[in-house]
């Protein structure tokens, strides 16, 4: 890695903050080269319900701790991901002591005590919380996603969940994290369930635009109106899971071994266009972090065509700049 390659992190130090999601085996093979760009970290996986608390009476934390004491002693923020959520929670959350449903009311004390025991351990040290992820239905008219949560607490288990989290770290920002949500069907549903949870006195002081995004679309302007939407609330916005595939949606073709010259063109003029509305929205926008470091590890490697490579960042799998780096590089 060269030193006159300018730090991504300190170029937007006046405009929001610029992070990445880790592993820990990640914190020692690329440990500088991630403190040097980026001044937040999400754990990709290790905050997640099954990763931090696998049995009811069982937490553990090794993994998690490493993350936060590595951003905490280099000054790099923490953004925690995630409290509730339908996916990568245990089976026995949900079930009672015989395995049928649990009651709301046993429902209830799991969740404060999951979140007590979670916020609270990291209370001061994470900035920002995804409280809840995903909670609304993509497709259908439906607007809320048919969970467990909503099956067992009912619809105000979102309300809870935000209070509870107040109570635990009453510093840290509270968001409301869920994908698609540029698209404008998607977009409404977000809006109105953010609003009705502020309308209900719920401490949530931002949306989590997950970005997980790519070279054709959404288009900027369905960034825009979503991002106008969101703030529109005057609660604070993060993208959270910012990456860029180099496939379409629909496209499965696995026969490459690096991106076309196409792709990485409309990869460098997607990004050049997307930060600079980034910038533009920065009074709403305090923290973009992308889903990965550099492009030797994505989850898009494996999604959603198991096996296929993917290059959706601004660093290559060299973890050099590509020429998307130096298009985004802040001039602040
Ligand atoms: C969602 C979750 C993330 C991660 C990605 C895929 O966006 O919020 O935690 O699991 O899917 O990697």
């Amino acid at each position: 890695m060269s030193t006159e390659i300018p730090s991504l992190s300190a170029s937007y130090a006046n405009s929001f903050k610029i992070g990445a999601a880790v592993h820990t085996r990640m914190l020692k093979t690329e440990g500088e080269f991630i403190a040097k760009h980026y001044n937040s970290v999400t754990a990709e996986n290790q905050m997640k319900f099954e990763e931090v608390h696998p049995r009811e009476h069982e937490y553990t934390f090794e993994a998690a701790d490493e993350i936060v004491d590595f951003a905490v002693a280099r000054a790099i923020g923490v953004r925690g991901h995630t409290l509730v959520w339908h996916n990568q929670t245990p089976a026995w959350v949900f079930e009672d002591a015989s395995g049928g449903p649990a009651s709301r009311e046993l429902m209830l004390s799991r969740l404060k005590q999951h979140i007590d025991t979670v916020v609270g351990r990291y209370k001061g040290q994470i900035y920002a919380w995804d409280v809840v992820n995903e909670a609304i239905e993509d497709k259908t008219d439906l607007i809320m996603r048919d969970t467990k949560w909503l099956q067992l607490l009912g619809e105000d288990y979102l309300v809870q969940a935000f209070n509870m989290a107040h109570e635990a770290d009453p510093d840290a920002l509270l968001f409301y994290n869920d994908y698609n949500e540029t698209d404008p069907v998607k977009r409404e549903k977000i809006y109105n369930l953010v609003r009705s949870l502020l309308d209900q006195g719920a401490p949530v002081h931002g949306i989590g635009m997950q970005g997980h995004w790519n070279i054709h679309g959404p288009s900027i302007e369905e960034i825009r109106q979503a991002i106008e939407r969101y703030a529109s609330l005057d609660v604070q916005l993060h993208v959270t899971e910012l990456d860029l595939s180099v496939f379409g949606h629909e496209e499965r073709r696995t026969d490459l071994t690096e991106p076309t010259a196409k792709m990485a063109e409309l990869q460098q003029k997607r990004y050049e266009d997307i930060f600079a509305l980034f910038r533009e929205y920065q009074s709403h926008i305090t923290s973009v972090t992308f889903w990965g470091v550099a492009d030797n590890y994505t989850w898009l490697d494996n999604f959603p065509v198991r096996g296929r490579k993917n290059w959706p960042f601004v660093f290559d799998t060299q973890l050099h700049p590509k020429d998307s780096f130096w298009r985004i590089i802040g001039r602040d």
